[in-house]
């Protein structure tokens, strides 16, 4: 039984913080549900202005314009507030990236967050999205509300591939393909791609959507149903991207996937995966060790890899040259592999 101190000590910083983390997703959510950006980004630079646009009350404008700058979601000068471009770009509803959507997508998730002593005393997962008949119901809308955070991971990808200047056809197989994210930028850099799109058949009602409204439908063709009832055909794509779907999967059937995977790679081809890696210790960075036990609560088996871990796995399907993509310090990780 602890006393009372006699030692002297610093207050609770690290507990601190984390508790006004969680003001800070408030703000974002409901700041969005609020239209605020979408003011200050139709040029309504004062709080008032915001106050009268948004119909919320001028003194509550101010605070919260003034928090947001704070979280370096908007600047403020003599002239008043500014998006910043982050914000400009994914912030506004009416932005083709608006992230507003991943805010309502995530009942399931939000439900299993709460009830995380129950599910971890009991070792019952909250949701078990690996599960097909959940995953068809949770997804649609998950994978829609991916489509803003991911976009730029799928535009940097078609760079380092150098998908632009391929003269050749490009066949690329976005597998658990989700709102087609990763693939659009491949298929947008160069009309030489063409993308077997593989996901649950309510999904892919989602990326044909998207496909469409990037200028790019007529590049895909569709793979329905699960990726374990599809048999892909042997040597036939240049480019396999495995969008954040192996953390689902959990180790054992991730091995097998990547095996899968290999037999559908031609000779020369790279596979592409996007993943929340931890360092060796699994405790760092603090998102990917968290998302570890975001799997543990919607999943049976699903889990985060390691560096290592993934490259092995790579190597022990036959899988060469794993590497990963130049990241800046907040990204997540993108591994790749060759088949040769
Ligand atoms: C986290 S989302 C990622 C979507 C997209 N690749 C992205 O990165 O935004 C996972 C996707 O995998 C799909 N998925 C999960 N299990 C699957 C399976 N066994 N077969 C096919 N697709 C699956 C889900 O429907 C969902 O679209």
């Amino acid at each position: 039984m602890h006393g009372l101190s006699t030692k002297s000590l610093n207050p609770p910083g690290v507990i601190h913080n984390l508790m006004r983390a969680q003001w800070a997703g408030a703000i974002i959510a409901n700041s969005t549900q609020l239209k605020i950006f979408d003011a200050v980004d139709l040029g309504f630079r004062s709080a008032d202005e915001v106050a009268r646009e948004t119909g919320i009350q001028p003194r509550a404008a101010e605070i919260l314009l003034n928090a947001l700058v704070s979280l370096e979601l908007l600047t403020k000068d003599e002239k008043g507030y500014s998006t910043t471009e982050e914000s400009h770009y994914y912030m506004v509803s009416t932005s083709p990236l608006f992230v507003g959507g991943y805010f309502q997508a995530r009942p399931a998730f939000a439900r299993a967050w709460q009830n995380m002593a129950e599910i971890v005393t009991t070792g019952k997962p909250g949701a078990e999205i690996n599960k097909d008949e959940t995953a068809q119901e949770f997804f649609p809308d998950l994978a829609a509300a991916l489509f803003p955070m991911n976009f730029a991971y799928g535009q940097r990808l078609a760079e380092y591939l150098k998908i632009a200047e391929r003269t050749e056809k490009v066949r690329v197989l976005d597998l658990a393909c989700g709102s087609a994210v990763w693939s659009i930028p491949l298929a947008r850099a160069n009309k030489n791609v063409h993308v077997d799109a593989l996901d649950f058949a309510p999904v892919l009602d989602v990326a044909r959507k998207f496909t469409e409204k990037a200028g790019v439908k007529e590049q895909y063709s569709y793979l329905s149903g699960n990726w374990q009832d599809i048999a892909l055909s042997e040597s036939t794509y240049d480019v396999v991207i495995l969008g954040h779907i192996l953390h689902s999967e959990g180790k054992v059937r991730s091995v097998e996937l990547l095996s899968h995977v290999y037999g559908a790679l031609k000779k020369g081809g790279t596979v592409a995966i996007a993943e929340f890696l931890v360092d060796s210790s699994r405790t760092s960075p603090a998102f990917a060790a968290m998302f570890a036990l975001n799997m543990y609560l919607v999943t049976t088996d699903g889990c985060v890899f390691s560096h290592d871990e993934l490259g092995d796995m790579l190597n022990d399907s036959g899988f060469v040259h794993v590497r990963e993509m130049p990241k800046n310090q907040h990204d997540s990780d993108v591994m790749l592999a060759d088949k040769v």
